[in-house]
Parts: C-alpha cells; structure tokens; sequence
C-alpha cells in the first residue's frame, strides 16, 4: 500500500513555500532531521515519531530521514526539497516494515529529488556550498550536527577549487516556529479532530469512574478511545491523578486506586497526524463533590472562564495568567486557604502554595509548542490563528495541616484549548463538559 502524507502534499508544499522569501533574502540552507529510533531496552525500540519541525514540513514520517530546502532563483520559487531517506531493502522490510525510498519520497511526498541516506555525506557537501547560512535545529539531533560540520569543514578543505563553505548556522527555531505558531487549515483542522478526540475520552473516563477502580483502567479507556478513533494515541503522557495524587503536576504513575471521596484529576489529549490536543478535568470519584471540594473546583473554575474570556486578539498569555491569578487569590482568601487579604495573596505571591505553574502555553505539534512568548521583551499580544490552553489550579497536598482538614488531598485543574480569532475566543475543548453539576451528573448517570 502506497503511503500517502496526511493531511496532503499541498499543505506541506504551501508550509515550505512560506519559506522561500526568508530562504532567498539570506541565501540559506535550511536542514532537518527526522530522528532515529530509539532503544526502549536491549533490542526492542520505542514507537517512532518523527521529528516534530521535520514531520511538519515534509509529512514524512520514516526515521533515518533528512531533508533540504534549496531557495528558488526566483521570488515566488518554491525551495527546492531535497530527501535523503532509508533506501528500499526487501529484505529488512520484512523484518522491520516498509519504506519509502528515494522513489516514494519523489512520488508520495513532492520531493524534488531524493537519495538513500548513505549518499549524505557525499552529497551533502555540493548541496550547501555558496549558501551563506544553513538553518538547522542546533544541538537537536548530534548527527546532524555532526553532518553539517563535516560537510562544511569538507568544502572549506577544497576552497582552492573555488569551494565556498557557509559562513553561519542559524537556529531554525524561530523560522519554523514562527510559522507554527500561526495555524493554517490542516493543522487547524488537525487539532480540532486531536481536541474534540480528547474531549470524547473525558466524557467516557468521566462515564466509567467508579470508587475502586485504579487510575490505570482510567489511563487505559482514555487511550483506548484515542486509539479506536485513529489517533497515535496520547500526545504526552497521560496524568491520572486520584486524591492527593493530583497535586502531583505531571503524576503519570497512574497505578492508585480511586476512593470514594476522593477528586480524580484527568489530563490527556489525543494526538491526530502530529497535533495534540490537551484537556484538563476534574471530578468527584462519588459523582458529589464535598463542599470544600465544590467550593475549591468552583474557583477553578471561575479562573478558567476569566481567563478565556482574555483570550482575544491583542490579549497576551501574560494577561491571561494575571486575570487568573486574580480569581485565585480572591477564592483563596474566601475559602479561607491563606489568612491574608487577596491583594496580598497575590503581591506577596502567596497563592505559590496551592497554583505553583503558569497558566497558558501555545499549543500544537507539541503539547507545549512552538513559537516566541514574548516580542521585543513585552509579553506577545494574541493573533488570530494562534491556539494555547488556559489551564488554571489549586493544589492543596494533603500533609498541609495549615488548612482545614476538609480541603487537604484535592488538586483541582480545568484546562481548555482556545483558538484565537477576530470574533473572540473559540473554545475548541467545550465539548468536554465542566460545570460542577454536568460533571457529578456523568460520573453518576454512567
Ligand atoms: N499536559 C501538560 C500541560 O497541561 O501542560
Ligand atoms: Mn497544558
Ligand atoms: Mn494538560
């Protein structure tokens, strides 16, 4: 069966083209890598996932790949795409799965020209020389670097034959960041299907949530459900945090037993064709929340529709994390966490305590993406197109004897994913259910 890039050939073409103006203006090079498999132990390997800038460009996905991307002589010229990938080998295909070849990389995937890898270092040499700069992500994939090296050390040797080596590298981050910062149609696209497969699973895991239970046959009905859709499965590994576990940020243990009286805190996303989705619930195992966990989830939840609610155009994560805090540190005050008045909660950054992390971040290829936060040293003002996750907490651990017993072991997140647009924000999460009741109501109606 042929393999054919998702989403298609057109997308990919179009996100290279963006390109070719910074290529052209600055006579450069740019190079990416697609990764290696890597051991997961002795001889068997993880799952690959190829490079996220690199996949993002080209929609290969074979490891032991590496593309090019030459200028154009001509405003408006595509960069040419050079491939290097796996030559076809029948034999190893049997063993380890098909490959595309230097053919299929022509065919499938609108390479200009393409070679099988092991003709890198003889051919990489002719194809950066005369450029001033070759792009790369620096430090990212050591044989890359090294490639590179070599090659322009290589054609500094042969200067007398009238050989011009690249005088600069340049860190791709920003180029290509830049670029997925701002999504286009597929990767639009891409994301809602990642998030609305997200949500799809929260209401299932919020379904299936019963005293007894261990967050593990949680992890596994989530993952189940990104996988029966046709997702990859999870974009980062999924947190299933019972009880105390919760206020644990990045708990991915998942091996508890949820009990009754207890919150379980959710936060999983399904990936589709490399885009993540990222959505945070949390809920009563019971299906009722006690009051003290009510009252905490309901300022939680107060500071995610705040903090939405900034999400528009112009706006700024910055801005975002502050209208947060706000909410936080008035609930704090109210609910009697902290003794002191919210104003000095948040001055004197008491609220550290219980919301110990940043409230936003972009969102995309990677769960945290790519693409500046700030802009000559002032927090970014939000553009249409551009899609983050505002993610408010508390997190009260259970050995906090300052605080009423009732409140200890609750950690509370709501996280949704907002796309920025001129008519202001569009929640693309909001079919993952959040209101108190909604939520008891689900666990409880099964
Ligand atoms: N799931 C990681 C995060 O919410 O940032
Ligand atoms: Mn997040
Ligand atoms: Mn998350």
């Amino acid at each position: 069966m042929p393999r054919r890039p998702s989403p298609d050939l057109e997308t990919y073409s179009a996100r290279r083209s963006r390109l070719a103006d910074s290529l052209r203006d600055e006579n450069a090079v740019l190079v990416l890598y697609g990764g290696e498999l890597r051991t997961r132990s002795n001889d068997t390997e993880f799952r690959f996932r190829p490079d996220s800038d690199f996949h993002y460009m080209t929609g290969l996905e074979e490891p032991g790949a590496l593309a090019l991307l030459l200028p154009g002589a001509q405003p408006g010229e595509p960069p040419r795409f050079v491939a290097f990938v796996r030559p076809r080998d029948p034999a190893a295909e049997v063993w380890s799965g098909r490959r595309v070849g230097p053919q299929g990389a022509i065919e499938q995937f609108g390479a200009d020209e393409a070679y099988a890898i092991d003709e890198l270092a003889t051919r990489l040499p002719e194809l950066i020389d005369g450029y001033d700069t070759v792009y790369l992500p620096i430090g990212r994939w050591p044989a890359l670097d090294t490639a590179l090296a070599t090659a322009i050390h290589s054609l500094r040797r042969r200067n007398r034959e009238g050989c011009s080596p690249p005088r600069r590298l340049g860190e791709v981050g920003d180029l290509i960041g830049e670029d997925r910062l701002h999504k286009d149609a597929a990767a639009l696209a891409s994301l809602r299907r990642a998030i609305e497969l997200s949500a799809a699973a929260h209401i299932a895991a919020m379904r299936a949530t019963r005293a007894g239970m261990w967050e593990y046959e949680i992890e596994a009905l989530i993952e189940y459900e990104f996988r029966r859709q046709g997702s990859s499965g999870p974009g980062y590994g999924s947190i299933v945090g019972t009880g105390d576990n919760a206020t644990i940020l990045h708990y991915v243990d998942n091996r508890d037993q949820l009990r009754e009286g207890e919150v379980l805190l959710v936060d999983a996303g399904a990936e589709w064709d490399y885009f993540s989705g990222d959505i945070t619930r949390s809920w009563p195992v019971s299906g009722r929340f006690s009051a003290e966990q009510r009252a905490v989830y309901e300022v939680v939840l107060a500071a995610n529709v705040a903090g939405i609610a900034a999400a528009e155009v112009g706006g700024s994560i910055d801005a975002i994390h502050e209208t947060c805090l706000k909410v936080l540190c008035e609930g704090i005050a109210e609910l009697g966490l902290i003794d002191a008045k919210p104003d000095a909660i948040l001055e004197q950054r008491l609220y550290r305590r219980f919301y110990m992390h940043r409230t936003s971040h972009w969102l995309g290829v990677d769960v945290h993406d790519v693409g500046r936060y700030t802009l000559g040293g002032d927090p970014r003002p939000f553009a249409p197109g551009q899609v983050l996750t505002v993610e408010p907490g508390l997190y009260i651990s259970a050995s906090d004897e300052s605080v009423a017993e009732g409140f200890r072991g609750i950690g509370v997140r709501i996280e949704d994913d907002v796309l920025i647009t001129a008519a202001g924000p569009e929640v693309l999460s909001a079919k993952a259910p959040k209101a108190a009741d909604e939520v008891e109501a689900l666990v409880r109606g099964g």
